[in-house]
């Protein structure tokens, strides 16, 4: 099992290039399948979600070719089974993309159910109020939904909460009904809105994504085309966090600044400069930050993904900040593992009471999930001394090469697999 291993400390300084968004990249990939011609995607994120669901769509019959790290060329002509295996979905939950996709494309699908998660119970009525909304029939079955329909027709959906998955699920199988399908209550997140762009490019005519009611026609047909993912605002959004966690200052490249404007406001506010360019922004943490408040939201608020990556810098902040996590119930548990390493913060319910301490000091942790992992490297690059991160595996799920990139930063940080690595490491840094 390999671990990080990390000597915090060191202020994280100089230019990072943020990938294509992991969020947009697993719809796109799973809407790639919807045409019979060859769709070539590029700015794709090298991270295990994505080479995951690659293979998954290969075992239903696509053709997946690799062209470099972050292009590929995806032809859905020779698909010959619409359902999934458990293996994938139980790997990655975003599989269930391909019951959009399918269903739209070949008006059957048979996917199973994914389970909950680290991050908490994760239902998906909401996918299959919309699929049925549009005259597909579902029943679950053995483990697995199945969804099929003999004639799909545009309707009207209201989705009873903002679901991004629900939102770009519906979608993908209401742009090839018959007729016009209108979602309301949709989620507006950017990837929701890269995946609107990418089915428009294959033909497709959905309008409105990016405001709460999207207005779809369906077409009977897509056709090829090549496209570029979204920036992603998650990864970005971590390093302008490890930029404020270490005192740092980092030029985040390769961004869409107005995607970031949640996570810029708060780094302002708690004391860091936020510079704005075209397609970069830059975080300068030059004193000790302050408290604030901060409740997770569906965008434009502050997203559920950047909240372990806040607790993590508030907890090093003076005064008492609170954080509110109003999307999943179940995303304190990286407090616990920050506990071994000095902070103190309480938590009830929903909500965790973060008393800021001066410094952390280093310690083993393990990493409870993606975002979660994500922030502990954070507290561990700003704790004196030693950190090891156990379960990486999670990390790795979402970040492109997230020790390589934290070293050019200047973090002093390795990817180890053994104890005989642990110690090279800890002799070289003294
Ligand atoms: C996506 C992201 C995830 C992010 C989340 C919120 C991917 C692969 N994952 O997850 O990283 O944290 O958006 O921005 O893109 N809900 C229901 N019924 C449903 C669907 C959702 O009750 O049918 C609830 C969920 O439990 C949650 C809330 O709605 O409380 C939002 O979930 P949703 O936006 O669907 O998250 P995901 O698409 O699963």
């Amino acid at each position: 099992m390999e671990q990080y291993i990390i000597k915090g400390g060191n202020p994280l300084v100089g230019e990072v290039e943020i990938g294509g968004a992991k969020n947009a990249a697993l719809p796109i990939i799973s809407a790639a399948i919807m045409t019979d011609e060859t769709v070539t995607l590029e700015n794709l994120p090298d991270v295990n979600d994505v080479n995951v669901l690659l293979e998954a769509i290969e075992r239903i019959g696509a053709q997946v070719e690799r062209v470099d790290r972050h292009t590929v060329k995806i032809n859905g002509s020779t698909i010959g089974d619409c359902s999934v295996e458990y293996e994938f979905i139980k790997k990655i939950r975003a599989s269930y993309y391909l019951l959009g996709a399918l269903l739209g494309k070949y008006k059957r699908a048979e996917v199973p159910l994914p389970g909950g998660c680290n991050i908490g119970s994760r239902p998906i009525d909401q996918h299959l109020k919309g699929f049925r909304a549009i005259g597909a029939k579902v029943e679950i079955s053995h483990g697995s939904i199945i969804a099929r329909a003999d004639h799909m027709r545009g309707s009207h959906v209201f989705l009873d909460m903002v679901s991004v998955g629900a939102t770009i699920n519906i979608m993908m199988a209401a742009s090839m009904a018959d007729g016009r399908t209108i979602i309301e209550n949709a989620a507006k997140e950017p990837h929701v809105v890269d995946v609107a762009n990418f089915l428009n490019s294959m033909g497709a005519d959905i309008k409105g994504a990016g405001t709460d009611v999207i207005r779809i026609r369906g077409v009977e047909r897509f056709h090829r085309s090549t496209y570029s993912i979204v920036p992603d605002m998650i990864e970005a959004g971590t390093y302008m966090f490890a930029a404020a966690a270490t005192k740092g200052d980092v030029m985040v490249k390769n961004v869409i600044p107005k995607h970031l404007e949640a996570m810029t406001a708060k780094l302002e506010e708690i004391g860091c400069e936020v510079e704005e360019f075209d397609d970069a922004v830059r975080v300068v943490a030059s004193k000790r930050l302050t408290r604030t408040h901060v409740k997770t939201q569906p965008y434009p608020g502050y997203p559920t993904d950047m909240q372990p990556q806040i607790g993590v810098v508030l907890a090093l902040a003076s005064g008492t900040s609170i954080v509110t996590e109003s999307i999943f119930e179940n995303r304190f548990k990286y407090v616990d593992e920050l506990a071994r390493m000095g902070a103190s913060v309480k938590v009830e319910g929903n909500t965790a009471i973060i008393d800021g301490v001066a410094g952390f000091t280093g310690a083993r942790i393990s990493s409870p999930d993606l975002r979660a992992g994500a922030a502990l490297v954070v507290a561990g690059l700003a704790a004196e001394g030693i950190t090891i991160v156990d379960d990486i595996v999670y990390i790795q799920r979402g970040y492109e090469d997230f020790e390589g990139k934290l070293r050019t930063l200047g973090a002093e940080i390795e990817r180890v697999a053994s104890e005989k690595e642990i110690q090279k490491f800890k002799l070289r840094v003294g």
